[in-house]
């Protein structure tokens, strides 16, 4: 199975965190999102040990929390000790509802109103990564105004773009995120920021891409970066941490192999200690943001079968109970994902199919043949690592109610956010 939280039983029923997905598919319905909570502590745990390891503890894990976000994974975030990254004022709004602790939350956007950012200030968030000129200056005012210093993060671009499977250096990348460094603008806002009152410079952050393989491309960023704080140093501007982003790819295909996370740490760590010696910098403090490494592979959607239809020398539709509006990703990115007959899991996966959700939209497809168990209707199908960029991502696209989240542990279930009702739907309308 692609995540160690998955397995089949005696039943031959695909089973996660040790529930049976049958049985909780009959006891909370579907579509339903199941989220197994040792997995996701454990990933916790091995970006802490390993920074542990290898930054002898100089430095922290932020949990990216757009790739996952209700009161209860900020909790269990508290508890494992990590920090948080929030986009928005709802991310903001849910962390502190939790009680997360607002020092440990680093609040980054690339046009953060004023309203989020006194919301930010107001509660005490530990550190805004400022993404352009504007933002500086806002923050000095709103800082002179509400007699605040800001702790204050440059996001970067490195001019590394790693989106793809093969990363390209640019000279010059479009992207709406952060201050280049090609066009002297990172050193200018690294110059105002050091200079308007109310303002800490504290740190740099970089984000190079997300779903990536490879580790050359983040210890080229780590090593971009380390350069940039020297020159900066030279000029009598101190840098003294550094937020190298996320980004770590998962395996949601049976085919892919991604590094195991240490890995990554030892590589890159390697670098920002090399680079350091030879800039004559002392090593800063680190900050890696991973999202969905975290919760991805802890995560599974259940579904009900609805209508199969086999349509001769062209393909067959499995139909199911959600589709775009619980998991718009294959219809955003074509994203691949493996798909389990669930209650027949230990059968050959010999039926090529393409499964296909029920919005009135041909493009609502959450895989193209696909080769699953055979299935009929009323059978369950579970679509695995859906545990990142899904709930966070779902709509309410032809009035269809999201549904709940599930947490299981050890065994035992429970709802960790309720689904929606047609009176939800309607809460708001006039
Ligand atoms: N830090 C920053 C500044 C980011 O922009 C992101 C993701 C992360 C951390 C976390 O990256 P991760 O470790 O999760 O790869 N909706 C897309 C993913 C968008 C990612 C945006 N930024 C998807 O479904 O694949």
């Amino acid at each position: 199975m692609i995540s160690t939280c998955l397995d089949v039983n005696e039943k031959g029923h695909l089973t996660i965190g040790g529930a049976d997905t049958v049985d909780l598919a009959a006891a909370y319905g579907t579509p339903l999102y199941v989220m197994d909570e040792t997995a996701i502590r454990e990933a916790c745990r091995s970006y802490k040990a390993s920074i542990d390891e290898f930054y002898g503890g100089k430095g922290l894990p932020l949990y990216a929390s757009k790739a996952f976000c209700c009161k209860e994974i900020y909790r269990i975030m508290a508890e494992e000790g990590m920090g948080a990254d929030v986009v928005s004022g709802g991310e903001l709004y849910t962390a502190l509802a939790a009680g997360f602790p607002a020092d440990k939350i680093f609040f980054h956007g690339n046009n953060k109103t004023e309203a989020e950012l006194k919301l930010a200030l107001e509660k005490n968030v530990g550190t805004i990564v400022a993404d352009n000129m504007t933002e500086l200056h806002t923050l000095s005012r709103l800082a002179a105004e509400m007699g605040r210093r800001v702790r204050v993060f440059l996001r970067i671009k490195p001019g590394i773009d790693a989106h793809t499977h093969n990363f390209i250096r640019t000279g010059q990348i479009d992207s709406k995120f952060g201050f280049a460094l090609e066009t002297g603008e990172a050193e200018e806002a690294a110059r105002l920021a050091h200079s308007l009152s109310g303002l800490e410079l504290v740190g740099l952050h970089c984000h190079i891409g997300s779903q990536i393989f490879e580790l050359d491309p983040f210890c080229l960023a780590a090593e971009v970066m380390l350069r940039f704080m020297a020159r900066l140093q030279k000029e009598g501007i101190q840098i003294k941490e550094l937020n190298l982003g996320g980004g770590f790819g998962i395996r949601y295909k049976e085919e892919e192999h991604p590094q195991p996370y240490h890995a990554f740490m030892e590589k890159v760590a390697g670098t920002v200690a090399a680079t350091c010696a030879a800039e004559k910098l002392e090593t800063p403090y680190i900050y890696i943001e991973p999202g969905r490494s975290i919760v991805g592979p802890a995560g599974i959607t259940l579904y009900t079968v609805g209508a199969v239809k086999d349509i001769p020398g062209v393909r067959t539709y499995v139909s199911i109970d959600g589709g775009m509006t619980d998991n718009p990703r294959y219809a955003l990115y074509q994203a691949g994902y493996e798909v389990i007959t669930a209650n027949k899991a230990g059968k050959p996966r010999n039926f090529t199919v393409t499964v296909a959700g029920k919005c009135c939209e041909s493009g609502d497809l959450i895989q193209e043949n696909t080769k699953i168990q055979y299935c009929e209707p009323g059978d369950i199908l579970a679509v695995l690592a859906t545990g990142a960029y899904n709930y966070t991502m779902s709509s309410n696209y032809n009035r269809i109610c999201r549904p709940p989240v599930v947490m299981v542990k050890d065994g035992e279930a429970r709802v960790i956010v309720k689904g929606e009702t047609y009176e939800d739907l309607c809460r708001n309308d006039m």
